[in-house]
């Protein structure tokens, strides 16, 4: 049965738009860990929609205090002037990072969030009388956003190939994908040489010309590329001989994905900015947010004339209140439901159901951490992605949402899922991919 509604007029993103017009699968209702398809079918969401419906679907909390905050003050502009909602947030999730990352600028995407952080790197470098650092270090297989600084991060082929010369100056460390590493649960033992890449980048042009290095610390849009034991505390080390900002990209891990509210606490390595969004709002409002550490903000404070604007970066609905509302209902509910404690608890349970599918003979790889698991489904003779699209159809047909990114299934179950949503979960997952 078709939706009743045009879809020609729509050019959806990152969607193959002939292939999914022909046989839509549309969302009509979400609630929890399920959504409802235009038939009428329920579906367990198995990918917390992309990774951001952290405390489940469409709660009630959020879209009242969004309501309730588009009623009392729909819009105050943020440059030059405030209101609380945004000062009240900001503390919020500072009361969540690493000690000394104080300071949280907002913005409306995770892609905005990237390209935001790179602008900050560069201002506070040129505070500090070193402007001519203007090279950033990335990754390979990284996904940071599609802006033009997230572009060009990029470690994905299909996100840059058409899109001409983009930014200049990003020079690309190894992935940490080994094939040695294939079906290891958690951190691998091996790999953690491979961040010596990016002492290679500093030989290479000189440190003095690098402001940042930015990783995932769990590369997510990818496969859930779990780092190896001791990988960031050496990327920790080299930044801090050189003097390369560390930048954690957050969007995926932050808000309880890994156990613990980031990352960087599951890690226990401290960077100087994180960026974040997807789960800052449990996704019912877009945006997002870089938190920056105090001495990068100070640096940059202090280096501006009294009354001088600091920073001349920002967005229109930079702090929006109708999304710091979503935000800060958020965080009650992350804190009243102990929801990072959950995930933590679930983690080994989660991980033991999804690892047990290994015995698949489609199946080529898992890896995994936290609430977050990739897997890899054998591409066969077809072109990368198209036996990924095929199980992406299957798996909805069989009542079961999940993000694929070419081959690779990428699993996030909401931090509100239960022991049965996960035996759900693995057991749709094992009767459509060992039918394959
Ligand atoms: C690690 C990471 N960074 C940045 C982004 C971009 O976020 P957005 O799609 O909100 O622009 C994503 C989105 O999946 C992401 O996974």
């Amino acid at each position: 049965m078709k939706p009743n509604v045009a879809l020609d007029y729509q050019w959806m993103p990152f969607t193959s738009n002939r292939d999914f017009k022909a046989d839509p699968r549309m969302v009509a209702r979400s609630e929890g860990v399920y959504m409802w398809n235009h038939q009428g079918e329920k579906l367990l969401d198995g990918s917390s929609g992309l990774f951001c419906c952290a405390a489940g679907h469409s709660r009630s909390e959020i879209a009242d205090a969004v309501h309730a905050q588009l009623k009392e003050l729909a819009y105050a502009p943020p440059f030059q002037t405030g209101q609380s909602m945004s000062f009240e947030l900001a503390q919020r999730v500072a009361s969540l990072t690493p000690e000394g990352i104080d300071h949280v600028f907002f913005v409306n995407s995770g892609s905005e969030a990237i390209d935001t952080a790179m602008k900050i790197a560069l201002a506070y470098h040129y505070a500090r009388g070193e402007g001519q650092r203007q090279r950033f270090a990335s990754r390979e297989r990284a996904y940071h956003g599609v802006n033009f600084g997230g572009t060009a991060l990029s470690g994905m082929v299909k996100n840059r190939q058409v899109f001409g010369l983009g930014l200049p100056g990003i020079a690309h460390m190894r992935h940490t994908w080994l094939p040695e590493n294939r079906f290891v649960k958690g951190q691998p033992e091996s790999g953690a040489e491979l961040a010596d890449d990016l002492e290679r980048i500093v030989q290479n042009f000189g440190a003095d010309t690098i402001a940042a290095c930015f990783v995932e610390p769990i590369a997510g849009s990818t496969g859930c590329l779990v780092p190896p034991v001791g990988y960031l505390q050496r990327l920790r080390e080299i930044c801090d001989r050189h003097g390369i900002l560390l930048v954690f990209d957050e969007v995926i891990c932050g808000f309880g994905r890994t156990g613990k509210a980031f990352a960087a606490q599951s890690f226990d390595v401290a960077p100087d900015m994180m960026t974040m969004a997807k789960a800052l709002t449990n996704a019912a409002q877009p945006m997002g947010a870089v938190a920056v550490h105090d001495r990068v903000h100070d640096t940059v404070m202090n280096a501006a004339p009294d009354a001088a604007v600091e920073l001349f970066h920002g967005y229109t609905y930079s702090g929006h209140p109708a999304a710091c509302a979503a935000g800060i209902a958020t965080m009650d509910i992350y804190e009243r439901e102990r929801l990072f404690d959950k995930a933590a608890e679930l983690s080994p349970y989660f991980l033991e159901s999804v690892f047990a599918l290994s015995d698949i003979p489609a199946i080529t790889d898992i890896r995994g951490y936290g609430l977050m698991a990739g897997i890899d489904v054998d591409p066969g003779s077809n072109p990368p992605g198209s036996r990924g699209l095929g199980v992406q159809k299957r798996l909805w047909k069989a009542g079961l949402h999940i993000k694929m990114t070419g081959d690779s299934a990428i699993v996030a179950p909401p931090l509100i899922s239960e022991r049965t949503h996960v035996d759900e979960l693995c057991g749709i997952l094992r009767d459509v991919l060992s039918s394959l």
